[in-house]
């Protein structure tokens, strides 16, 4: 079967192709496990030469906003659509259009070509928890409504939408998960505003002193690596009939503060150098954060099946483990 994943260059995008590498089949237009014979990797940038010594797998490189090229890349064959591609949450709104023409866009051209495949491919879609904003409560639950205040969180919106809608339709059998921050984050930072989460555990882990802009006392949902990619597993393999009537689901992180992440940091059993970590708030993030949930439970991922993490000790060791070891 043929499986594309675009933003396949990207922090969950390699990983998950990595996954599904390993495990060799998914859930096929038969309905049983079938071989994965053809893994695209769609990105903007190429992916590093190491994805590509795999002969499955195959880079194309080019913007998810030239419908012509996505229609090339989805083409007939195509049986999974794994659709992380997007410009992320503070990229988004420093770039009004480019959010659109990636994050809106960029989804509606995925959809059309997974429309026109043979049968109706799965398609997975990363949403997010900025579907949520305004008074949120502390702790997000199936229920919480949705009221995106950024203009990422408005596209990761539609997009679950456009997913439950051409699901309706029988056009594709979609799939959407809200993710709640995932950490740690390897190698540099990118423009989501959530990025000294990881970097609170990266930089100190690899030398470099770290300056935390919120206070130690904020919390976070977070949810580690391993454990997303597992859900996009999970999901993809899911009777989808067993979602509902929307097709998007809240996955469960879990609430770490950021004094416990550095705590955890220093405790952690390795012989490297550490780096240190110092607490100077940036009146803009912090407010920023303030407005983010201190955690995310869904009782209905629990029913699915979906994994979650419990604690930052293992989510650090896992992190050793996978990216500095
Ligand atoms: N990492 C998180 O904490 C988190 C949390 C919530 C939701 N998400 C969502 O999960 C998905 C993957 O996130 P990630 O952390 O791997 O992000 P990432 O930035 O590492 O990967 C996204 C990829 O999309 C690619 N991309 C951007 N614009 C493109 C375009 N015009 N055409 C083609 N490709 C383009 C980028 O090059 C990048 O490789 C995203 O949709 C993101 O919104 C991530």
């Amino acid at each position: 079967m043929k499986v594309v994943i675009t933003g396949g260059a990207g922090f969950i995008g390699r990983k998950l192709a990595q996954r599904i590498l390993a495990q060799g089949e998914l859930t096929g237009p038969s309905g049983e496990r079938e071989a994965v014979t053809e893994l695209v990797l769609f990105d903007a940038v190429a992916p590093p030469d190491e994805e590509l010594a795999d002969a499955r797998v195959r880079a194309v490189t080019g913007d998810i906003a030239d419908a012509a090229l996505v229609a090339k890349v989805i083409d007939a064959q195509t049986n999974s659509v794994f659709h992380l591609a997007a410009v992320v949450s503070a990229g988004a709104e420093a770039e009004f259009e480019l959010g659109y023409q990636v994050n809106l866009d960029g989804t509606r051209n995925v959809l059309e070509a997974a429309k026109a495949a043979n049968g109706a491919p799965r398609v997975v879609f990363a949403s997010s928890l900025a579907v949520y904003g305004g008074e949120v409560p502390d702790t997000v639950v199936d229920e919480t409504p949705i009221t995106p205040e950024t203009s990422y969180g408005a596209q990761k919106v539609i997009g679950e939408f456009l997913i439950t809608d051409f699901s309706r339709k029988g056009y594709i059998d979609g799939r959407a998960m809200r993710l709640p921050t995932i950490v740690v984050r390897p190698g540099k930072p990118n423009k989501a505003a959530s990025g000294f989460a990881s970097g609170i555990i990266r930089e100190p882990l690899n030398g470099v002193d770290m300056v935390c802009p919120v206070t130690a006392e904020s919390r976070m949902a977070i949810m580690s690596p391993r454990t997303v990619v597992e859900c996009f597993i999970h999901m993809h393999e899911l009777d989808s009939a067993r979602l509902g009537a929307s097709r998007a689901i809240l996955l469960s992180g879990f609430s770490v503060s950021m004094g416990d992440a550095a705590a955890a940091v220093q405790a952690v059993d390795t012989n490297r150098t550490r780096g240190r970590i110092t607490f100077e708030v940036d009146p803009h993030i912090q407010a920023i954060v303030d407005g983010w949930p201190k955690t995310t439970s869904s009782a209905k991922a629990g029913a699915l099946g979906f994994p979650s993490d419990s604690n930052i000790a293992d989510v650090i060791s896992a992190y050793i483990e996978d990216e500095l070891d």
